[in-house]
């Protein structure tokens, strides 16, 4: 059909945008955000300056920051409204499902950041009128993550839901409303707070995963951001993407011990068994980000005690990174890899996991969404093409001549 090309299954060497906010090197294990190596702003940054970064495109002032928090805290408080969708979810629904309904069901709330409603030129004008408005949604959407992340935990436990009291952290604010039993006070623990920053900074962007690809689709249509920011979430859920963390803890669990590795590590290799955790469409080598993920869990273990599935987790990477199976096929750890070992330490629930993933991630969904609202020349709907292979055409066949 005229020339059409189709792309390698799952886009494998298919570039759809060009974009200037996350460079990956996926042979040499480089990640930069906005040209920063993910190293030094591991160690020298925090989540929120990380997000200003991400979505503005250059590290904040001391007062850009300043303004920065304070209106992502302001509007980290969710709308009664919102408790009483939330209220909705049975008890054992799980909490991606409840935060992904979540994020779309906000955006009813808010009929000034429709462009449904108040005209497609709401986001892709550029004027200051737009980009204040662009703005005060991703605000909201950064700052009411962590509140509908806590609010689906709450519903889970069939618990009130709590609002922080003001001049906690971004992760501080997080915790309280996670853990707070309300009788005692909230005591800030700063280094699960820190470590829960870096494990937020690292999830914030990856560039063109899937469900940032889904993001950009859902927003090309010009919907409201929520309603994008939903659709990303939902593609997030699934086992093979922000669902790992979740399967890697199942899979360890499952294997029980170290001396079970080696006879798990067969069944892989017979595709049996997935080795959740390791793998990556890009990386050809080591994830980088799981090299801090590491050294982040053995500050968390000072703290909560070591989890007992570590051995097995070291064990399964030792066996895996010495087998030709996965040296052959370049598998190596990803993020996922031992990111729930720390918040299985820090009391977080297993299915939990994964909105620990979405949460920061909505940063770089917005940071994307934003360079495509405001890319020069205005946004193009993204519709694909295929390749019709069915087949030709041929005439209607009453039910009675049927065979
Ligand atoms: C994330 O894209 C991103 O950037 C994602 C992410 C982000 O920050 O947004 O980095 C976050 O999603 C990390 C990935 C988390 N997922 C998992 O850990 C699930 C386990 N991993 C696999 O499902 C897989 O590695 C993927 C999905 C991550 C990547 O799949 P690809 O690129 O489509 O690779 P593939 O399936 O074609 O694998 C190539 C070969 C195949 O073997 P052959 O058919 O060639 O013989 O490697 C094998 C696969 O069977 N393989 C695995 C494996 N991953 C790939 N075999 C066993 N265990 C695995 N984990």
């Amino acid at each position: 059909e005229k020339g059409l090309r189709i792309a390698d299954k799952g886009f494998l060497n298919t570039a759809v945008i060009t974009s200037e906010i996350t460079y990956i090197d996926g042979d040499a294990g480089v990640l930069r955000y906005r040209g920063y190596p993910i190293e030094q702003l591991a160690v020298h940054s925090n989540f929120l300056e990380t997000s200003y970064l991400l979505i503005y495109g250059s590290l904040p002032t001391r007062s850009q920051s300043k303004l920065f928090e304070h209106e992502v805290m302001q509007h980290s408080i969710a709308h009664h409204d919102a408790e009483s969708l939330l209220r909705a979810f049975r008890y054992d629904s799980h909490p991606m499902s409840i935060l992904t309904s979540a994020f779309a069901g906000l955006g009813s709330m808010y009929s000034e950041a429709n462009p449904s409603l108040q005209g497609q030129t709401l986001y892709t004008k550029g004027d200051a009128a737009c980009l204040a408005n662009m703005d005060k949604q991703i605000y909201r959407l950064i700052g009411k993550a962590t509140t509908l992340a806590a609010m689906a935990y709450r519903v889970r436990q069939g618990r009130k839901f709590v609002t922080p009291p003001a001049g906690l952290s971004y992760t501080g604010s997080f915790l309280y409303q996670m853990d707070h039993l309300g009788e005692e006070e909230y005591k800030p623990s700063p280094v699960l707070e820190k470590a829960l920053d870096v494990l937020f900074l690292l999830h914030a962007d990856h560039e063109l995963n899937a469900s940032c690809t889904t993001v950009l689709q859902t927003g090309s249509s010009l919907v409201d951001p929520y309603s994008a920011i939903a659709a990303g979430c939902a593609s997030l859920y699934g086992p093979l993407h922000g669902g790992a963390n979740e399967a890697v803890i199942r899979m360890l669990i499952s294997i029980g011990s170290p001396d079970n590795v080696p006879a798990f590590v067969e069944q892989v290799k017979r595709r049996e068994k997935v080795l959740s955790g390791f793998g990556h469409r890009v990386y050809k080598t080591s994830d980088p980000r799981s090299f801090i993920v590491r050294k982040t869990a053995d500050e968390v273990f000072k703290v909560t005690g070591k989890d007992e599935l570590l051995e097995t987790a070291m064990r399964l990477h030792e066996v895996a990174m010495k087998d030709e199976y996965f040296i052959k096929r370049k598998l190596a750890p990803n993020v996922d890899f031992c990111s729930g070992l720390i918040y299985r330490s820090m009391g977080f629930p297993l299915d939990f996991f994964p909105v620990l993933f979405a949460v920061p991630r909505v940063v770089g969904w917005l940071a994307h969404w934003r360079q495509m609202m405001l890319q020069p020349g205005g946004v193009k709907i993204w519709r694909p093409r295929q390749v019709y292979v069915g087949p030709s055409v041929r005439d209607y066949v009453p039910v009675d001549e049927r065979g």
